[in-house]
């Protein structure tokens, strides 16, 4: 059992060492900090057991073939690295953030040499949100989707959703999700986003638009063991039969929405199918502590 405070030690993983958190640096050269030229990945770990840590890492590599970046380790070290990083920090339940970025050179947009990718581990708390969230519901705005049109990289150039979260902050609600030209819901800013229509659970299909979240897939893949229809297709908020609206991500597991744009989304409070999805979803994530890798 590990201590659980935040006054305790925090320890990165950067370029092959571990240091403690405020003496890991990297260079002002990094085509990181320079260009936002990387990837990322958040992984969540519940008292030593991942979250679907293969997929996670599965994404990596592909985020960086994208870039060609090539990714500096094997998965099975990367996997070692994400283990060690995460019991060198005080958290039983953990985000373990890692990324990729191309490399340390000056600064020019043309990549003419060959760099060692920089590799970056942290670990924070993963506090779920909690039951009073739950029972005041999570809100939500939309806005007009403003990124570019590689969405499916888990890419570290997040100003976009850096000015999502700022203005669904200003609107006081939890998450802005991204309209495409016609009003089709695409995702949030750092979550998928479904909805319950006529039963039917209902999310738009991976194609360049969103990122293919991993906790999704859980989703998806819950709602077919629970008998639901699950369609990828174009969806929008006002469309008749639609009674819940839920988000899902690594740091949210799936949570409802009760409320989008100040209209309440069917009684406004969290529904029925959402809440047996978060309830399912939290028992595969306590199934974990038991099942350590
Ligand atoms: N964000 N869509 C976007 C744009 C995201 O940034 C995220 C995750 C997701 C959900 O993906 P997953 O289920 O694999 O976590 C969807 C992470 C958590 C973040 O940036 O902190």
């Amino acid at each position: 059992m590990k201590q659980s405070s935040a006054n305790l030690q925090l320890t990165a993983y950067v370029n092959d060492k571990f240091l403690p958190l405020e003496q890991a640096m990297v260079h002002i050269e990094d085509r990181g900090f320079q260009f936002a030229d990387g990837v990322y990945e958040v992984v969540a770990c519940f008292g030593g057991g991942y979250l679907d840590l293969d997929a996670h890492l599965q994404r990596l590599e592909r985020s960086c073939a994208a870039i060609e970046i090539v990714l500096p380790k094997s998965l099975e070290a990367l996997k070692d690295l994400v283990q060690q990083a995460y019991h060198k920090n005080p958290y039983e339940d953990a985000m373990v953030y890692i990324q990729v970025t191309r490399g340390v050179a000056p600064r020019s947009h043309v990549v003419n040499q060959a760099m060692q990718p920089t590799l970056v581990i942290t670990v924070r708390d993963l506090p779920l949100p909690s039951d009073t969230k739950l029972r005041t519901g999570v809100k939500a705005c939309t806005l007009k989707d403003i990124r570019w049109k590689h969405c499916e990289i888990k890419s570290i150039a997040l100003l976009a959703s850096v000015m999502g979260k700022q203005e669904a902050s200003r609107r006081e609600v939890d998450e802005a999700f991204w309209l495409d030209e016609k009003n089709h819901m695409l995702e949030g800013c750092a979550t998928n986003v479904f909805a319950i229509i006529d039963g039917v659970l209902v999310t738009h299909a991976l194609d360049h638009q969103i990122l293919g979240g991993i906790t999704r897939d859980m989703v998806i893949s819950l709602a077919k063991d629970l008998g639901f229809v699950v369609q990828q297709r174009p969806w929008k908020l006002d469309e008749k039969g639609l009674t819940e609206c839920l988000m899902s991500s690594t740091t949210n597991a799936v949570m409802p929405v009760c409320a989008v744009d100040g209209q309440a989304i069917g009684a406004g409070v969290p529904g029925e199918i959402g809440l047996k999805l978060r309830a399912l979803m939290l028992e595969q994530f306590e199934e974990l502590r038991h099942a350590k890798v």
